[in-house]
This record gives C-alpha cells, structure tokens and sequence, in this order.
C-alpha cells in the first residue's frame, strides 16, 4: 500500500486526451498542476508526450485503474470526450476505481437534463459530479477557456484554485464561476452556444449583403469586418471573420471563403437551446432562425434547382455603398444585442423553471473572456445585470436600450434594402421584430383569441373585467 501512498500524487485527473483534452492537460500543467491524463489509444498519449516540455508534470496512462492510483484523494477527474454515450461508458468504467468523495467533472458539451441524470446516479454512490461548460476551442482549453461549473459548490471548491488559474482572465478577473447547482453550467453552455449561432447567423447575412449586393470582394470584407471589430462590435467572431476572408487557398490560391461549401452543419446545441426556449417558453427568435437557416442552407440541390425556376429582384444596391456599409454596422450591433437578450432572458426563466439560482451578472463576466461569444458589449451587459440583478430584459436596460434606440433607423433601412433586392435577411428581420413586437404594450394576440373561442370555445379574457369569456360568435350579437 506503501507504494499506492507515494502514486497519490497528481493534483487533478483527466480523461480524453484528443486535442481539447491535451490542450487543458498542457494549460494546468502550465500553471504547475500535476495532471494524470488518461487515454485508450496509445497514439494520443504519444502525441502528449511529444508537445509537453520538461517542466510540464504530466503522467498518461491508459488503464482507469492506474489512473485512479495517480490522483490524491479525494480525487478530482474532467472528463473531455465526446458529449452522448461515450461520457456514460467513461463513467461506468471508472466508478469501481473511486472511492466516497471523489468528484468528476465532465466538461463536454453535454446536454442539461443528461447531466441532471449522472449527478442524481453518482450521489447515490457517494460521488460528486459536476458539469462544466468549456468555451474557447483548442487555444482557449490550451491558453484559457471560458468555464461555467456548475453542480455542488463543496465539490466546485475543492477545484476552483485549478479552475481559477486556468481560466483566460479579464483583468484580474478569471472568466470562472460557480454557476449554481445540478446542470447549471452545462445550461449556461448550451445558451452561450444558442447566442453563438445567432451571432453567427447575423454575420453571414451582413456578408451575403456586402457580397451580393454591394459586390465587395474578399479583401474588401476583410477591410471591413477588420473595421467594425475595432469598434462597438469588437468581439472574437468579428475578429476570426475579419481573418478568414484573407486566407487563400493552398491549392488554387483563390480565396479559401469561396470554395467552402454553403451548407452549415451543427452538432445539436444551438437545436438543444431552441428546444428549451419552446419548453420554458421563452422567445429566441433570432436562435430560432439560425438553426432554421442551417438547416435551410443544407437543401443544396434543391435550393440550386429552384434558382433556375424562381427569378427575384436583381441584388445589386444602387445606392451610395459606403453608407450603406455604415448602416449595416449598425443593424449587425443592435442585431448582435438584441440576440444576447433573448439569449439572457432564457436563462433567466430557465434559472427560475430549473432551480438554477443564476446570477446573470457573472454569467455575462465568465463570458467576458476566453469564449467564441466575447465581445466588448459583454461588458455592458454585465453592468446592467449589476445595476438591476432582477433586470427582466437587455431591450430595456439603460444604457442599452437608448443604443438600441439609435440604432434602429438603420437597421430598419438595411432591412428595406434587402427586401427589396431579394436578399434573405432573417436574423436582422428578426431581431427587429423581436425589439418592435416587445415594445409593443399592444399586440394582435386579442384577435388569435378571439379566434380560438370562435372555432374551440377556448375563451377569452377581457381587458376590462376578471375571469374567463366565451361568446357565442355564430349568433349575431
Ligand atoms: C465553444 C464552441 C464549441 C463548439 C460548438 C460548435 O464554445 O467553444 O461552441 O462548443 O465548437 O459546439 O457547434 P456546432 O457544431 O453545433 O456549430
């Protein structure tokens, strides 16, 4: 036994050893933690062997049980596989080398309620589980991700001095915090991703109009996007779109942009958020869309067919194109705002539905820094949330809702202008309708109830007495 005593050594635990999980084993080791990594295939480890320096303290394995020897008790192990069945076999696998106390904490991209059912399945075992969103691909697991840990705080005390250090930071600030209990961080996750998908969404439509309607060519939208991410926009998607339309291909030497397929495809979270906004009933119109619009790009051969068929307006703008490049940055900022707070108030509801106890204010800080979403109007959002922790909506928060105010001219002239020239816009359409349907104290909803009485007898409330009415709309009155 001796001899296991003197093996109980490593600080922290780690499970996958792809390019995520070698990038984290690097960046904690890197902060002088001892890290046991483990993985089945003999050519990861090779691979970890081979980039970690001298000074880096990390012992591989590629037996659970050894692993298990390596690490202090109690035991701390993140798992970085891939989200679904592979986390569950992982943890079957592992649980006989545990003892009482040992937390493990996955953090792939994992759904809620999956989380939810391995937290409840190893606390009965006397085990600790947490779920810990990661943001920030390769270089933010390697250089300092994003983390929203969420499950019990004991547990997430034992670990925050690795977490804290290894997160990107903002200042002095890491981009980490306990989120709250059960799934809360994997719900965080899966709503940064939603928001990921809306602002991406909104930047290809700003680029089909800069390139179809304007005819900009790729140095042009570098020039561009380079701009608008020195200004209100600045964020990490303007930044690496800003990039991409610089790099050619290797092969033809043509722009790499125009020889990418236009077909998006998705590994489910941004479907994950919108499935849950419909459960809380919560309004994500601009996540909505962006799914939506993923899919839609992806009716390839269809979409090629009925170009052939179906003539629409020609796209060229023929006004004055500079101006028009500054009203699009405009209708992209409040678009991009608008999106967060739809993104926001989910989490909101869902914090209240799921017993969350979310605290929108760091949730925006731990978004601040390391993740795809960082954007220099987090910083914002942040001080609205810590001006009014009980805000109900971005839309009206000052100083956001005067921006918003201003913008909104412009966005309403980009989207005249792509209506007319046949554009498909449905991210700026909408988050402006979002913003014009939830400034609205009236809406048409009178009538559609109206309706549902006419045809089902659902009744009706009124505007101008309690309870519930039906008319008898066949008769006349
Ligand atoms: C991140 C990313 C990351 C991943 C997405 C891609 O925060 O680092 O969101 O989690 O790249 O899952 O999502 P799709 O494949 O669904 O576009």
């Amino acid at each position: 036994m001796a001899g296991h005593d003197q093996q109980k050594q490593c600080d922290i635990g780690l499970i996958g050893l792809g390019v995520m999980g070698s990038s984290f084993a690097l960046n904690m080791a890197d902060h002088g933690f001892s890290v046991a990594g483990y993985n089945r295939e003999e050519e990861k480890i090779r691979r970890l062997a081979e980039i970690k320096s001298e000074h880096h303290k990390i012992e591989t394995t590629r037996d659970l049980r050894q692993l298990a020897q390596m690490l202090r008790t109690p035991r701390a192990i993140v798992l970085l596989v891939p989200a679904g069945p592979a986390v569950d076999a992982v943890i079957e696998n592992l649980v006989p080398h545990l003892e009482r106390g040992d937390l493990i904490i996955d953090s792939g991209n994992s759904h809620f309620t999956d989380t939810d059912r391995r937290g409840a399945a190893l606390d009965v075992k006397g085990l600790r589980f947490m779920g810990m969103g990661m943001s920030g691909g390769e270089s933010g697991a390697r250089h300092g991700p994003s983390l929203m840990p969420g499950g019990p705080e004991q547990a997430y005390a034992r670990v925050r001095p690795i977490l804290e250090a290894v997160a990107a930071h903002v200042g002095a600030m890491p981009c980490v915090a306990h989120l709250g209990p059960g799934s809360a961080g994997h719900y965080v996750k899966m709503v940064h991703n939603g928001i990921e998908y809306g602002m991406m969404q909104l930047i290809a439509e700003s680029y089909d109009l800069m390139k179809r309607a304007l005819d900009l060519h790729t140095d042009q939208l570098h020039i561009v996007y380079e701009r608008w991410n020195r200004r209100a926009l600045n964020g990490y998607l303007m930044e690496i779109t800003a990039e991409i339309f610089l790099r050619k291909d290797e092969r033809t030497g043509q722009p790499l942009i125009d020889l990418i397929l236009d077909e998006a495809r998705q590994k489910g979270t941004g479907e994950w958020t919108v499935a849950d906004a419909l459960q809380v009933q919560v309004p994500t119109l601009n996540i909505d869309a962006a799914v939506m619009m993923r899919h839609l790009s992806g009716f390839k051969a269809q979409r090629q067919a009925a170009a052939l068929l179906i003539k629409g307006p020609d796209p060229l703008y023929a006004g004055d194109k500079p101006a028009f490049i500054d009203r699009l940055e405009n209708a992209l900022h409040a678009a991009v705002i608008i999106t967060y707070a739809q993104g926001m108030a989910l989490l909101k509801q869902a914090s209240a539905v799921y017993g969350y106890h979310l605290n929108l204010e760091t949730v925006a800080r731990v978004w601040t820094g390391g993740c795809i979403i960082r954007s220099a109007l987090l910083a914002d959002i942040q001080a609205a949330y810590k001006a009014d922790p009980q805000l109900e909506n971005l839309l009206v928060a000052p100083p956001l809702n005067q921006v918003l105010t201003s913008l909104q001219a412009d966005l309403r002239a980009v989207l005249r202008v792509a209506v007319d020239l046949g554009i498909p816009v449905p991210g700026l359409m909408m988050a402006l309708a979002y913003w014009d349907a939830y400034r609205s104290s009236r809406l048409p909803a009178n009538l559609i109830m109206a309706q549902r009485d006419y045809f089902g007898s659902h009744t009706y409330e009124r505007v101008d007495a309690k309870g519930k009415f039906h008319t008898r709309w066949d008769r006349s009155g």
